[in-house]
């Protein structure tokens, strides 16, 4: 988002295991700080150096190690590309659990180490669940081989676990061993308008009752969103009729095992919805092509670029409850307009879409140019209300540079000193990322 800059001098891009471990334990014997870089293509300022860090990129370490298809369990060096991943698993039939819009360039190892939530978390859950095993090199260089194949193994503190979403903060990521699930062999969508916010839970209710385990995605994108998306060319924009008294928008996948079968579901559904006495939806559009599968999903995929090209963005990503979605992105704009900062010169847009099936709203505010007071509106004001609903001020993208004052908010001080505790442990020397998740105080 060009909101984070450091000033390195040097980039290092080792080939191998071995070399990381030679650079992390001559970093460590000299006290140099360390950014472990993947793709580059987090929004928390994460693999950004704050000062003259050596930056660490995995990009070098782009080999796929070992694919069972049996089991689908898949073993990478970090720096494999997540669509090249995708593209390595796909002629044997399988998928990756994990996808998300910066797939083209964002690395596995960097999807690991920020815990990335992404589009498929619905079906397949978080990466705590599909990453089996890990290789890791800690700051003094000792490599922790844990690259495990197994399913199951119930030996003890699961130490793999705490380099998941550490965002570099305890070790270098080097190599990942995850489960990767069978292709669907059948894949929709539609995308459907809503006259008001509210029917958005109900109709989440319904469709996972009617779709069951077909439901493969359940994405929001508000009014706001949708024009913006439509504006910046991104995906097939509806027809006058369709969008027509829309407030919101939700877009549906399906991926089953046959395709009848799953198409009549969602015929059935749509049918239901369309025909009821108080209908949920104005309308809906189910895609008849891959094309139209492809451009219904970028109207959803499509926002953030819409929203890097229409403006400077503070981006806002947090889980809070569903039902407290629209109140949280009318609240914020409310509150912008009482300090008189929305308008064509400060505030041009705020608007929300995210994860519902999630609970993981993101909360855009599209401003001409980055100025301090609309930074000083926006906080503490979001991470109070987000703290006010119990809620997490970083629900898939991570505390990078950009959140560590914010920590608190969703941590109690109780946890947040264990984690400190254990960053002691791996990280004595305070090389790792320095300055992210944690305060250096
Ligand atoms: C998304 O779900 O599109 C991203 O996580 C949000 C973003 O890029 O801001
Ligand atoms: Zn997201």
């Amino acid at each position: 988002m060009g909101r984070f800059r450091g000033r390195s001098t040097t980039v290092l891009k080792p080939k191998s295991t071995h070399q990381v471990s030679q650079i992390m334990k001559w970093c460590y014997d000299k006290r140099i700080g360390v950014v472990p870089q993947g793709g580059n293509t987090g929004l928390v300022g994460g693999s950004v150096p704050i000062k003259d860090e050596v930056v660490l990129s995995l990009s070098n370490m782009n080999n796929v190690r070992s694919f069972d298809p049996v089991s689908g369990i898949l073993v990478a060096d970090a720096g494999c590309i997540l669509q090249s991943l995708t593209d390595y698993v796909a002629p044997y039939n399988h998928i990756m659990p994990i996808d998300l819009g910066a797939k083209g360039s964002c690395q596995i190892g960097g999807n690991v180490a920020t815990n990335a939530g992404g589009l498929r978390l619905l079906r397949y859950g978080s990466l705590h669940g599909t990453v089996l095993g890990l290789e890791v090199v800690l700051p003094d260089g000792t490599i922790l081989d844990q690259l495990t194949t197994l399913r199951k193994d119930n030996t003890g503190y699961d130490l793999k676990q705490l380099f998941i979403g550490a965002e570099g903060t305890l070790g270098v990521i080097t190599g990942v061993s995850i489960l990767t699930p069978p292709a669907p062999q059948a894949s929709n969508n539609v995308i459907l308008a809503l006259p008001s916010f509210n029917n958005v839970l109900p109709l989440y209710q319904t469709v996972k009752r009617r779709l069951s385990e077909i439901l493969s995605a359940f994405e929001f994108i508000d009014r706001a969103s949708y024009d913006l998306a439509v504006k910046h060319g991104q995906g097939r924009a509806l027809s006058d009729d369709e969008v027509a008294g829309a407030e919101c928008f939700v877009l549906i996948e399906t991926s089953g095992g046959r395709r009848e079968h799953d198409e009549e579901k969602l015929s059935d559904l749509l049918e239901n919805l369309l025909e009821a006495d108080e209908p949920l939806v104005n309308t809906g559009v189910l895609a008849q092509s891959p094309a139209q599968f492809s451009s219904l999903w970028a109207l959803r995929e499509g926002v953030p670029e819409a929203v890097s090209k229409e403006g400077k963005a503070y981006k806002y990503d947090i889980s809070v409850p569903l039902s407290s979605f629209k109140d949280v992105v009318d609240g914020t704009r409310e509150h912008l307009r009482t300090k008189g900062l929305l308008h064509d010169k400060a505030v041009k847009h705020v608007l929300g879409y995210g994860h519902v099936g999630d609970g993981n709203l993101h909360l855009n505010i599209v401003a001409d140019a980055y100025l301090s007071e609309i930074q000083d509106a926006l906080e503490p004001y979001i991470y109070e209300v987000v703290a006010s609903h119990r809620g997490s001020v970083s629900a898939e993208h991570g505390i990078g540079a950009m959140k560590t004052h914010a920590l608190h908010y969703s941590k109690s001080q109780v946890s947040i000193a264990l984690m400190k505790k254990i960053k002691e442990i791996f990280d004595p020397r305070g090389i790792m990322n320095p300055g992210k998740v944690l305060d250096n105080d």
